[in-house]
């Protein structure tokens, strides 16, 4: 289907099955900035905050991987991965905790915006492009070799052990900072759907690593306020599979889906939510964008720009079949300058940004809807 002959035929009014949990809570919306470490004027990120709080947003997700060149638009300070050499395996030494120090900041910063941060603690972008796991195992090699699932392990327990530098408190006992980890972005992508499903396990595996570690913490916390996500797929089907639906240590399953259809409400978006309700999980739809282009949206889209009012219209569009689902939603992306239009363009600048305004207002809309999970305990 193409963006630009879509006609918004209706509000879908909200859908039966949330009836009975209408009064449960309200979806929250936020977005995501992968190099928000990376940012480099203090100002850039302070106005990108006060327009997510402007908005309403409550969560903004970010990434662990090291950055070197401007991104969509954003000059960035050139940070080395995590892992930069070698797969550290547990010897701190090994790590360089440049991303981590930044992020210090950046939570703090958050948090005197009423925002949490989810952090993504590697992702398949960065095996793609050859980080120190790609070049050893390869994109595939890499969910079912014995010892880089270890290595992996040991790299979210340095995260979660690492101390902030102003608080001087391991990330395991900031809860009022973040809001979530997950091992991976988009985990077993580009293997097949197949694939995916044959190796659920590294999931729940992963999780498990990851909730034990955050668990050690209910000394200091009576309970530990954070969940556990998946990190998405590639589209709905892919990203809710049974195995991360039985798995205790999982709290969420990511939806990533940039396929209008993946939410139309007459389709399946309302079954799968029924199955995280019976199976007593959550789903947040952790990655969803509206494309500038008059291309599908899914297709990687670079075509003609389409008008401003078209695209508005579709953003509001999509933003009430995912309230009508009862689903929270992070923006891919809000970015904290003038949109370049570069590559595959879902991006909304906040400044000047000719959408940004209808983006807000979906956002704050969210807020007063009935919601199928409540999410409040994790929030600020
Ligand atoms: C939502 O969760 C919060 C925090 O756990 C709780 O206080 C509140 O009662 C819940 N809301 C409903 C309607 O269940
Ligand atoms: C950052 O913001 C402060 C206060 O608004 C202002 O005085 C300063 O000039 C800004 N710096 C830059 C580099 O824009
Ligand atoms: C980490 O990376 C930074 C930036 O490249 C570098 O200056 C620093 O020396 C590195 N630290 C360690 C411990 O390797
Ligand atoms: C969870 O689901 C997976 C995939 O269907 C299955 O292999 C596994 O046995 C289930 N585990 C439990 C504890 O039910
Ligand atoms: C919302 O869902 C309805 C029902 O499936 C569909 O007809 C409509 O096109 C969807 N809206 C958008 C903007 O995708």
């Amino acid at each position: 289907m193409r963006i630009g002959s879509l006609i918004l035929c209706c509000v879908v009014p909200v859908l039966a099955f949330l009836g009975a949990v209408a009064s449960a809570a309200n979806p929250f919306a936020g977005s995501n900035l992968y190099y928000a470490a990376y940012v480099n004027e203090a100002n850039t990120s302070v106005r990108t905050f006060r327009g997510l709080q402007n908005a309403g947003m409550k969560v903004l997700r970010v990434w662990l991987d090291g950055q070197s060149e401007t991104q969509k638009g954003t000059n960035i300070n050139p940070f080395p991965d995590l892992e930069p050499v070698q797969i550290c395996n547990s010897v701190s030494s090994c790590y360089n905790d440049t991303v981590l120090d930044h992020l210090d900041e950046f939570m703090l910063l958050a948090r005197s915006h009423d925002m949490k941060l989810l952090v993504d603690m590697h992702s398949f972008n960065a095996l793609q492009a050859d980080d120190v796991y790609g070049t050893e195992y390869g994109i595939a090699d890499f969910y079912t070799n014995a010892i880089a699932q270890e290595a992996s392990d040991a790299r979210f327990v340095h995260v979660l052990n690492h101390v902030q530098t102003t608080l001087h408190q391991p990330w395991k006992e900031l809860n009022e900072y973040t809001c979530g980890f997950e091992a991976e972005n988009e985990a077993m992508i580009g293997d097949a759907q197949t694939f995916i499903e044959d190796h659920q396990q590294w999931q729940c595996d992963r999780a498990n690593t990851i909730k034990t570690e955050l668990k050690a913490n209910t000394g200091v916390h009576p309970r530990p306020h954070w969940v556990v996500l998946t990190g998405g797929e590639s589209w709905v089907v892919e990203s809710v599979q049974p195995g991360f639906l039985n798995c205790t240590a999982l709290d969420v399953i990511s939806i990533h889906a940039y396929a209008v259809t993946d939410y139309y409400t007459s389709s399946d978006i309302e079954s799968y939510v029924q199955q995280a309700l019976d199976a007593n999980t959550k789903f947040i739809v952790e990655e969803w964008g509206v494309c500038y282009y008059d291309t599908s949206n899914n297709d990687y889209p670079s075509g003609a720009a389409l008008p401003t009012d078209t695209r508005n219209y579709n953003i509001q569009g999509w933003a009430a079949n995912i309230t009508a689902a009862g689903l929270p939603r992070l923006y891919w992306e809000a970015i904290p300058n003038a949109d370049p239009h570069w590559g595959g363009d879902y991006e909304v600048g906040i400044v000047d940004g000719p959408s940004w305004n209808t983006l807000k207002q979906a956002a704050r809309d969210a807020l007063s809807a009935p919601a199928g999970f409540n999410f409040s305990e994790y929030l600020l």
